[in-house]
């Protein structure tokens, strides 16, 4: 991390600071005492009191904060008063992880370059990313989620980006926002905190956004799926003049799209796209977002099972049926929470979807009744167990819900089963 004098921190009057054996100069912030040493300082958030006495033995300096998010912050908003770093937002109602782990990537061959760990996009998360800053920090890649507005505002006021990517626009947390309209605007809070000159990477067909996209003194780029042509993971992106070719570790449709947007920003950084394939070839999605595993007879199971809203089952049923060539077409689907009063109809579209699209559908969780489903199981072991009925050698599975009904285990197992498959 860029060094803070100890002063520096005590003059913000966050709480009990103990400085221990940690020198007058602090290196590093963690909210994690396994993580902490001398010359760091110990944030004890949430259970984190528990452990300061722990910190204090690994020679940490530790604060225990009177308010943890307002502690954060104001941490994480010094740390980036003293960096250089171009500093991107990633934001959007699905794809965020996805394009951050991209951009990052294709940014980290040409520029010494941070991006946000796992899912890390909120209060704690944004700032935790923050103190991941050194001095040398040329490119900082976050991810900014929210649940109500205002709250990407304030992640912004402490990360302070010049480049905005809104990845999508679609249905998520209605229960909260109420309309697809309101997620438009918490999510162009990132494009209000844009400085004069900055760059807002947007969807073309998001015509929600266009209020929020007026500013004169912004670069607004436009990122659309008829921009691209993608196939097998081989894709021809067209950004500005110029067509980038890329072979990605991926398959997905929708990842392709995800990885235009990155393009953008990264040809926004002044990064050079003649060589974005550098980066490429190392581009690691997080755990659970279509990772694949081969089952006997020519089949595969795709683990979509992190999280999922209308939209991106949608783009995951679109992508089963390609990946599945003449395969059978099942999904293992479990419920979409935080829809609101519509969530209903929404399950039902994806039941009808899922007809059209000729996919089999095994439920699991009483909401997914409402897919329509073949099969339906209560929770995930009972879902295995369907599986293990219902699937023959050469099928195509896709695994997918929402993250609250942790259905990422069950594609290892369909697999596990699978070998014993008699295939004579
Ligand atoms: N552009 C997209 N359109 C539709 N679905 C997508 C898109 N990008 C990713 N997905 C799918 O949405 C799910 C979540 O992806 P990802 O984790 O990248 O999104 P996120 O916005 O970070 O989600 P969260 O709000 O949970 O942090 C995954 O199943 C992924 O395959
Ligand atoms: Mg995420």
């Amino acid at each position: 991390m860029i060094p803070l004098r100890l002063e520096e921190i005590v003059d913000l009057g966050l709480g009990r600071l103990e400085v221990g054996r940690s020198g007058a100069v602090i290196t590093g912030i963690e909210a994690d005492s396994r993580e902490v040493g001398a010359g760091d300082l110990f944030v004890a958030i949430n259970t984190g009191r528990e452990f300061v006495d722990d910190a204090r033995g690994r020679g940490a300096a530790t604060l225990v904060p009177d308010d943890q998010e307002a502690a954060l912050a104001a941490l994480a908003s010094l740390v980036r008063s003293k960096s250089t770093a171009r500093v991107v937002a990633v934001v959007g109602s699905t794809g965020k992880t996805s394009t951050k782990d991209i951009l990052g990537a294709l940014c980290a061959p040409h520029a010494r370059t941070v991006w946000a760990e796992r899912s890390l996009n909120n209060e704690i998360g944004v700032p935790l990313t923050v103190f991941r800053l050194e001095p040398d920090t040329e490119v900082l890649v976050t991810e900014m989620g929210m649940r109500g507005l205002g709250q990407i505002a304030a992640l912004c006021a402490v990360a302070r980006p010049g480049v905005a990517i809104v990845t999508h626009i679609g249905p998520e947390h209605l229960e909260l926002l109420g309309a697809v309209e309101r997620v438009a605007k918490a999510n162009a809070e990132a494009i209000a905190a844009l400085p004069s000159g900055g760059v807002a990477v947007v969807p073309a067909a998001a015509s929600e956004l266009e209020p929020y996209l007026e500013r004169e003194d912004i670069e607004v780029r436009r990122f659309a799926a008829e921009d691209l042509e993608f196939e097998d993971g081989h894709g021809r992106f067209g950004v500005g003049g110029t067509v980038v070719e890329l072979d990605l570790p991926f398959t997905q449709a929708h990842q392709a799209v995800n990885t235009l947007a990155a393009l953008h920003a990264y040809d926004a950084l002044g990064l050079p796209l003649d060589r974005a394939d550098e980066g490429a070839r190392d581009i690691r999605l997080s755990p659970w977002r279509g990772e694949e595993l081969p089952l006997p007879g020519g089949g595969l199971v795709i683990n979509d099972a992190y999280n999922a809203n209308p939209d991106s089952m949608r783009a995951a049923l679109l992508h089963l049926v390609e990946r599945a060539g003449g395969c059978r077409r099942v999904a293992i689907l479990g419920e979409m929470a935080e829809l609101g009063d519509a969530s209903e109809d929404f399950h039902r579209g994806i039941g009808e979807l899922a007809v059209e699209l000729e996919v089999e559908v095994i439920g699991v969780g009483e909401r997914a009744r409402l897919y329509g489903p073949v099969l339906w199981a209560a929770d995930d072991e009972r879902a295995v167990s369907a599986a293990r009925a219902f699937l023959q050698p050469g099928d195509a599975v896709l695994v997918k819900a929402s993250r609250a009904v942790g259905l990422e285990g069950i594609a290892q197992e369909i697999a596990n089963f699978a070998e014993a498959w008699s295939l004579s």
